[in-house]
């Protein structure tokens, strides 16, 4: 299963990309805002950090305009994916894209057979959001568990289901049970994966049982 780390704060990114364990990066237009850079000369910087794809997405929601703003944005870096909402226009521009050879993350995807037309759009990615859905109610994972199941009757079809709204580390346990392709996080949350109680407290044992032995390694 492939780590993305959803955020556009350049210092988180290089963080994680420094663990040698971050497989991409995802962004969305709200995350921009929030970091308060200008966005293309900071998807430039992203892709400079990250071998992986990068998702950097368009501001319009018409066809034409979209298409030109996923152009201008796959130039900026080879591993750009240009995220595109999953709406008839969307999916018109991701297919265009896709043939074209450019990487394509389609987004604010809430229904399996929303991500079904994507996937028949040629996307690269998909992108089920599971904490907005939990946030209604509703059951975000059993999402993931229809969409993979449904890509797996279709071997033709390649797009990796990229788990995204990830809230917390039982999201990612499940997705990594369901078989999900991607999960993209939040920084706090991957960096919560490394600690365990009983670790810490083994460790400290360990460190003063050494010392007692007055020896060193090196
Ligand atoms: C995914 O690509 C989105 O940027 C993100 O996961 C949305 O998460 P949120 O629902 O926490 O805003």
């Amino acid at each position: 299963m492939k780590f993305f780390v959803d955020t556009a704060d350049i210092n988180d990114i290089r963080d994680l990309a420094s663990t040698g364990l971050l497989d991409g990066v995802t962004t969305n237009p709200s995350l921009i805002a929030k970091s308060g850079k200008q966005f293309l000369p900071l998807i430039e910087e992203i892709c400079g950090v990250v071998d992986g794809p990068v998702s950097a997405e368009v501001a319009s929601t018409d066809y034409e305009t979209m298409l030109k703003e996923g152009k201008k944005l796959a130039a900026i870096a080879d591993n750009v994916a240009v995220k595109v909402p999953l709406t008839p226009a969307g999916l018109k521009v991701c297919k265009e894209l896709s043939d074209a050879g450019t990487m394509v993350n389609v987004t604010l995807c809430f229904s399996a057979l929303q991500a079904v037309l994507a996937a028949k759009a040629g996307a690269t990615f998909i992108s089920p959001f599971v904490g907005r859905l939990d946030d209604l109610s509703q059951d975000g994972m059993q999402l993931i568990a229809d969409i993979v199941q449904i890509y797996g009757n279709y071997p033709e079809w390649y797009t990796e289901v990229l788990v995204a709204s990830v809230r917390h580390p039982v999201h990612i346990l499940e997705s990594a049970k369901l078989g999900a392709d991607v999960v993209t996080c939040p920084p706090a949350v991957i960096k919560g994966l490394y600690n365990h109680p009983l670790t810490d407290k083994g460790l400290a044992t360990f460190v003063d049982d050494w010392k007692k032995t007055g020896q060193s390694i090196l």
